[in-house]
């Protein structure tokens, strides 16, 4: 059995880049190595699969809800993200998402991600406790 690391942290370094698509129901369609080594899930266990794979238990719903909103109107967003790896460890994240299109005309999202402040952390941090 594999051990459940709930409070250890993954620290991403400066050169880290994690980059995944999905179609517009939000189902991962492209992930690069970077998502892979941080999170610890293979492109096999994340093609197909919804973002929610690596969702942490404190990020408040509000929080999606507002990203989702967000995307689908066209506009991009922007938040620090707390996410969950395989091995129950987490990582935060500055994310940004982009809505566009890909060769057929379909929606599609792309999300970059990098290393975060710790100011950053601090305020997500702060503000996720006061949202369900
Ligand atoms: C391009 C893109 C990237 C996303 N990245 C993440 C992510 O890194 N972590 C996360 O928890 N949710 C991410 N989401 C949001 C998820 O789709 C989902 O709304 C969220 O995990 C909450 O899960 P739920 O909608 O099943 O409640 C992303 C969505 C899109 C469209």
């Amino acid at each position: 059995m594999e051990a459940i690391l709930l409070n250890k942290e993954i620290l991403l370094d400066d050169e880290t880049i994690i980059v995944s698509e999905t179609d517009k129901t939000g189902k991962i369609i492209y992930a690069n190595e970077d998502f892979c080594k941080i999170c610890g899930y293979s492109k096999d266990e994340l093609i197909g699969k919804s973002h929610n794979i690596v969702r942490h238990p404190d990020m408040p719903k509000a929080a999606f809800k507002e990203l989702w909103k967000t995307i689908k109107s066209g506009k991009n967003w922007q938040g620090i993200v707390k996410n969950l790896a395989k091995d129950g460890s987490y990582y935060w994240v500055h994310a940004k998402i982009y809505p566009t299109y890909n060769i057929n005309g379909d929606r599609i999202y792309v999300s970059v991600r990098v290393k975060p402040t710790t100011v950053e952390i601090e305020y997500a941090q702060n503000l996720y406790k006061t949202l369900d």
